[in-house]
């Protein structure tokens, strides 16, 4: 297939194209830094030196057969004010109406990628019929939810959502906690006692070339493991795993001081989620079921 990405230098987006790459596929990705150092071998790909947020200056001639977005908002870890909240507000919006526009130039199928977000209480478990929910950071994507149902009323492109969970695995922010494990802490914020759905970088990239490769269009899909876990109990594994002996806690308290309403929310949500949909619809299966597994093959 031919295949258009914007994301496909970041930490999942890469997992995928190295998949894409091992099967062939004609692959063209779309970054603001061609020269960087990339872990798949970029002699196989065509990069293309451009911005989402400059869509006219993209040159882009080709057809595809899908375009694919694994981009994330220019984002630092820390607190983040109002005003900053409102302004990645208005960039989250340029990134994804800038992705529909394209695959609606290009006439191809659109993989949208957003979160698991959705709020749980007791034994509530989420599936792809519930609203996202968008409190938190995920609020930033309260527009993501008006331009797909806009996209499916209007039937305008082939669209399929995926909506992985916490992503972990070397790289990316996630190589932060594995750090600050090594040095021997492990943080736990707001106590940890919420439940976080995780899924590892190889299982989701996985889910994504599934879904490039058997294009379920209409669909959203949630990809997580098997086990709804707290964060604490994530957290302390990952810990031991890397050799932290101390652990500090950051009383919800002073974290909501601290970081800020938006973060607090994001950081303190209660989550379960299934993955009996992309199960049964794509026969996607987690090669690391629980967080247990998963911790284990980071250890190099
Ligand atoms: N990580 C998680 O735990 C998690 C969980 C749920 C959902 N997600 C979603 O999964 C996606 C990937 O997340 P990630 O953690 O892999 O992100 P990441 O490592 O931060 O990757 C960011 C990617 O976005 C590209 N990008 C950013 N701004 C761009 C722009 N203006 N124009 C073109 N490309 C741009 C970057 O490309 P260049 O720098 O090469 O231009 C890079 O490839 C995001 O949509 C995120 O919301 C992530």
């Amino acid at each position: 297939m031919k295949i258009l990405q914007i994301g496909g230098t970041g930490f999942l987006g890469s997992h995928i194209a190295k998949r894409l790459i091992e099967r062939n596929h004609e692959l063209t990705i779309i970054t603001r830094n061609p020269d960087n150092e990339m872990s798949f071998d970029k002699s196989k790909v065509k990069l293309i030196k451009g911005d989402i947020l400059q869509p006219n200056d993209l040159n882009i001639s080709e057809k595809y057969d899908v375009l694919i977005y694994t981009a994330m908002i220019p984002f630092k870890p820390g607190r983040i004010s109002n005003r900053k909240f409102k302004e990645l507000e208005k960039i989250t919006r340029q990134y994804f109406q800038n992705t529909i526009d394209l695959a609606k130039k290009l006439s191809c199928t659109l993989i949208l990628t957003s979160g698991a977000s959705f709020e749980t209480k007791g034994d509530e478990v989420a599936d792809e019929n519930w609203a996202i929910t968008r409190k938190g950071m995920a609020a930033l994507g309260k527009c993501y939810d008006e331009m797909v149902s806009e996209i499916k009323i209007s039937n305008s492109i082939p669209l399929i959502e995926m909506l992985p969970a916490q992503i972990y695995g070397n790289g990316g922010m996630f190589n932060k906690l594995i750090s600050m494990a090594k040095s021997g802490r492990t943080i736990l914020l707001g106590g940890g006692n919420n439940f976080l759905p995780r899924v590892h970088v190889d299982d989701c990239a996985d889910a994504f070339l599934l879904a490039i490769e058997k294009q379920p269009v209409g669909k959203r899909f949630i990809i997580c493991d098997d086990l709804n876990a707290t964060v604490k109990d994530f957290m302390l594994h990952l810990g031991a795993a890397f050799g932290a002996n101390k652990t500090i806690i950051i009383p919800k308290i002073i974290l909501r001081m601290v970081i800020g309403k938006h973060i607090y929310n994001t950081l303190t949500m209660n989550t379960k989620v299934s993955n009996k949909r992309i199960k049964m619809e794509l026969g996607w299966q987690p090669k690391y079921p629980t967080y247990k597994e998963g911790i284990k093959s980071l250890i190099l």
